[in-house]
């Protein structure tokens, strides 16, 4: 397994926050903070992408494109039509065979399932580009916005209000493995799942941070230096969209909410975002936002990814 000190991760999976160790985490992080500034030298040249999608996509989809480009290497964009995971032919099939055209995989499904058998059978790196239980490329450019912002990440206080979902657990394995303290209020029975709040509370404990679900969102939000919030109703839960409404009435993040947190607090939303659902209009247009920032470290983080993923030879 590659270390810190070979700064690679050449042939490794990305499918959840957790296949990577608290080290190669923060390695991703170093990686993307020196793409951004132009300083790695990390390439792909010559290398193909493909994006394997189920679901649509504008950041995923272009942050991927452009940052393969960036790297000397070219994307394939693989709608459901086109491909028809597990319909046309068996999953294991499609891995085996694309992975003997591509040198990467990123491929959004909805169920996590479906990414998990893609990287078994896979010869080449498969990124999840976003499933129902996780969304990790997404948390790589979320930490990268928080260091940026408030320029370290242990100790940062983390509040997320709403749907225990892909991006809330991603968030929150990333943020336990890097000692922050994460919070999350949700209404009864749409909590993060079990085993997640299980695997972060042990990296939480090894990090110096803490893991808090809870209920009330207000408790949540007290004090931190970053309010969070995503969808109601994720891809693929469209039918459940207005009693979803209902249930979070009370997790909208408003600007009276937003003033219980620490003065200094910076309001992060992965988009695309619902106004007036989620979050309130004043409070995503508001000074405290950080939204785009946020999206345009997608660009970054995923640089570092494919650069660290592909490159044989430590930098
Ligand atoms: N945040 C995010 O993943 O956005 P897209 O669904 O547009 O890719
Ligand atoms: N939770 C949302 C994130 C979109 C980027 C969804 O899965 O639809």
């Amino acid at each position: 397994m590659a270390t810190y000190r070979e700064r690679t991760l050449f042939g490794r999976h990305l499918v959840s926050v957790a296949d990577l160790q608290p080290e190669e985490l923060a390695l991703v992080l170093r990686t993307a903070a020196e793409m951004k500034d132009g300083r790695s030298e990390l390439v792909a040249t010559g290398k193909t992408l493909a994006l394997l999608f189920e679901k649509p996509s504008l950041r995923t989809r272009v942050s991927f494109e452009v940052a393969m480009r960036f790297l000397g290497g070219e994307c394939l964009y693989l709608s459901p039509a086109e491909v028809g995971l597990g319909q046309r032919e068996p999953l294991k099939d499609v891995a085996r065979t694309l992975s003997r055209y591509v040198a990467c995989i990123a491929a959004r499904t909805f169920s996590h399932s479906t990414v998990k058998e893609l990287a078994a059978w896979s010869r080449v790196p498969v990124i999840n580009a976003l499933s129902d239980e996780e969304h990790p490329c997404q948390a790589l450019a979320d930490l990268l916005t928080i260091l940026e912002k408030k320029g370290r990440l242990a100790g940062i206080r983390v509040a997320f209000v709403g749907d225990g979902n892909n991006v809330a657990a991603s968030l929150c394995l990333a943020a336990a493995m890097s000692g922050m303290h994460f919070r999350i209020a949700s209404p009864t029975g749409y909590g993060l799942p079990a085993n997640v709040l299980e695997l972060a509370g042990g990296f939480a404990k090894v990090a110096g941070g803490s893991i808090e679900p809870g209920l009330d969102p207000l408790a949540a939000i007290r004090d931190a230096d970053v309010v969070y919030t995503d969808v109601w109703a994720s891809m693929g839960q469209e039918s459940e969209a207005a009693q979803r409404r209902r249930t979070f009435a009370g997790y909208q993040v408003t600007s009276d909410m937003m003033a219980l947190a620490h003065p200094d607090a910076i309001f992060m939303h992965d988009l695309p975002a619902h106004r007036g659902e989620e979050v309130a209009e004043e409070v995503i247009e508001g000074p405290q936002s950080v939204v785009f920032d946020q999206a345009e470290n997608r660009l970054h983080a995923q640089k570092a990814l494919i650069g660290l993923l592909l490159s044989k030879a430590s930098v």
